[in-house]
């Protein structure tokens, strides 16, 4: 009983220990030493917990070895959000791909790191190759993943967050073929500046090419590049500690070139269709059920920083949030003691 009540406890208000089922976009950023990559960007240092919602999308080219496609972000323990693109050149059949999350090496494997295989791929409806229209695509991974330090989940804006206020924006990923070439694999991150649609739709900027469901972000020297599609823009909270990911990396004209910003696809637009991708039935007969959506999702503290504050969500939403996490902290349960 008293277990059950420090658990409600914490579900309502404080952090909740391995389960993915509470918080979200906490600290994408560690400590960083200089280096180029993203392009214009820093090394993520390993054990920070920083950036602890990306994964590594990766193909079996030629089993075991295998290359990194794409990034993405895990939202909730068994979903990740990534580019519908990634899947589109390459056709190998989904059994020859994996996710790899909780690692800022891509060669890294270890406590931190878990590698899961895709259940099953959701391409958005509208997703129109080459234009790169709805670039947007949810992978269901064949088992959850117990989220801590390394591994978290990112926080998605519903309608009501003023995402264009929003500052801090950083991008990250294991993007730029040319550096990759060169041995270090390295998850890069790097500071960019949101350029507002309309300027970024204009006449010297991507004119045109911008529609609603897109935001710009990054360059003129920094911003993501090849490979670094799938990962997250996001931006800080204004008033808690935490990252909103704004933005899933989609395409671009070179790489952080002056007035061509790189283009990611909204996740606010988007905030419907991801949450119900996630809730629905499986296609006949083949599939088995997906797991409940649920609205936010865990870590434990990190161990170097202080934890930043997230304020106690409005009480509807927490007590949907309550009843999702019961159901996480029963199976964790579940799993730990049986
Ligand atoms: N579409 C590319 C990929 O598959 C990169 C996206 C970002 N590109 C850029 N030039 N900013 O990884």
């Amino acid at each position: 009983m008293i277990l059950l009540s420090i658990l409600i406890l914490l579900a309502l208000c404080g952090p909740a220990h391995g389960i993915c089922g509470q918080t979200c976009g906490l600290r994408p950023m560690g400590t960083t030493v200089g280096s180029t990559r993203v392009v214009g960007g820093t090394d993520v240092m390993p054990g920070t917990g920083a950036w602890a919602g990306i994964a590594s999308v990766r193909c079996y080219w030629n089993p075991p070895v295998s290359v990194h496609v794409c990034g993405g972000t895990l939202v909730s323990s068994q979903w990740l959000l990534t580019a519908a693109h990634c899947f589109i050149n390459i056709t190998n059949p989904l059994s020859e791909w994996a996710i790899v999350l909780g690692a800022t090496s891509l060669g890294q494997s270890g406590p931190d790191v878990e590698v899961r295989r895709i259940k099953r791929l959701i391409l958005h409806e509208k997703y129109t190759p080459n234009l790169e229209h709805h670039d947007v695509a949810m992978v269901e991974l064949d088992r959850p993943v117990r989220c801590r330090s390394s591994i978290q989940t990112a926080c998605l804006p519903g309608p009501s967050v003023k995402v264009s206020e929003l500052k801090n924006c950083y991008v990250a990923g294991w993007g730029d073929r040319i550096v990759k070439a060169s041995g270090r694999d390295v998850l890069q991150q790097a500071k960019v500046q949101v350029v507002d649609n309309q300027l970024c739709n204009s006449s010297e900027w991507l004119q045109g090419y911008i529609y609603d469901f897109n935001v710009c972000a990054g360059q003129g020297g920094v911003g993501t590049c090849q490979g670094d599609s799938g990962g997250p823009l996001v931006c800080q909270d204004k008033r808690a500690g935490f990252f909103w990911q704004i933005g899933v990396t989609s395409w671009g004209v070179g790489c952080a070139r002056p007035k061509r910003p790189a283009v990611s696809s909204s996740t606010q637009y988007y905030y419907n269709w991801i949450w119900s991708t996630m809730g629905r039935k499986p296609a006949p007969a083949t599939m088995p059920p997906p797991p409940p959506a649920p609205t936010y999702t865990a870590a434990p503290p990190p161990t170097i920083t202080p934890r930043p504050v997230q304020p106690c969500p409005f009480p509807r939403e927490k007590l949907l949030q309550f009843f999702n996490l019961l159901k996480d902290i029963l199976r964790y349960l579940k799993e730990k003691l049986f």
